[in-house]
């Protein structure tokens, strides 16, 4: 599977995955700040943005692997720093649980190692059902979107629910029904957390209703390296919520590791 992507700046590569049902350009503030000092790969997950939605469904690991198939594309052997936000966060897992040389650090934002529990994957199920009778992703983005962001985001940056909004609508359906299915089926990794050897950042949004606080914490905990940031003013979509704390937060970790 070949990836669109984008690829911005000099320096140590850090590769970022978006969250479902996003694309690549949900990064545009992060390649804009950290890609003036890092090398800021962005790649679009299969099934989003510019890549090819083929029929299935879309595993966590297939999706890692089609990134180490876009590192050995691009020649990048040397271990790089993996971020990834929500879904990209199960795929980071995904990549490091099984392709451990190819990480040198890892970001996990707004994500959870754990799998779905019976009923939400059910209800994932439900809802690659509705996209794919419907043909339409509209039902995906009425029950997610309410969920997604802080009330501050509403209040303060009304436009950003907007562009998000306009994101959503680019998802095909046939890769939603794919995403969610792939997502419904994930291991629960917690019990790899212990073995990942690189130092982690751990980012959430102060008011993520669906990968909470806690959650990020315990998280964090789990992780022999890890460093812990509640980012102010965001909810589940912390990067594109705050910008300007996230990027705050990834720099600083960023430094420390260069
Ligand atoms: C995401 O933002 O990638 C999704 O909310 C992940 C999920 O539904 O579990």
């Amino acid at each position: 599977m070949l990836l669109a992507f984008d690829d911005d700046g000099p320096g140590p590569v850090v590769v970022l995955l978006h969250g479902f049902p996003l694309n690549r350009s949900m990064w545009s503030a992060q390649r804009a700040n950290i890609g003036s000092t890092y090398r800021v790969i962005t790649p679009d997950l299969r099934g989003h943005g510019e890549t090819a939605a083929p029929d299935g469904i879309y595993t966590m690991d297939a999706m890692a692997d089609d990134v180490i198939d876009l590192l050995n594309a691009m020649q990048l052997t040397e271990p790089i720093v993996l971020g990834g936000m929500s879904m990209g966060g199960y795929i980071a897992l995904s990549l490091i649980a099984r392709h451990p040389e190819r990480v040198r650090a890892l970001i996990l934002m707004d994500t959870r190692a754990g799998a779905d529990s019976p009923e939400a994957a059910h209800g994932r199920e439900e809802l690659a059902r509705k996209v794919e009778t419907s043909r339409s992703v509209v039902p995906l983005i009425d029950a997610m979107l309410p969920k997604l962001f802080s009330p501050l985001t509403g209040s303060l940056h009304p436009q950003r629910i907007g562009t998000i909004r306009l994101m959503m609508e680019k998802v095909r359906p046939r890769a939603a029904a794919g995403a969610l299915r792939g997502m419904a089926a994930r291991p629960d990794r917690t019990s790899d957390l212990a073995r990942i050897r690189v130092p982690t950042l751990v980012l959430v949004g102060a008011d993520d209703k669906i990968t909470p606080p806690e959650e990020a914490r315990s998280m964090a905990e789990a992780i022999p390296d890890a460093h812990f940031h509640i980012i102010p003013e965001a909810g589940h979509l912390a990067p594109l919520e705050n910008p300007a704390a996230t990027n705050e937060a990834i720099l600083r970790f960023l430094s420390r590791l260069h």
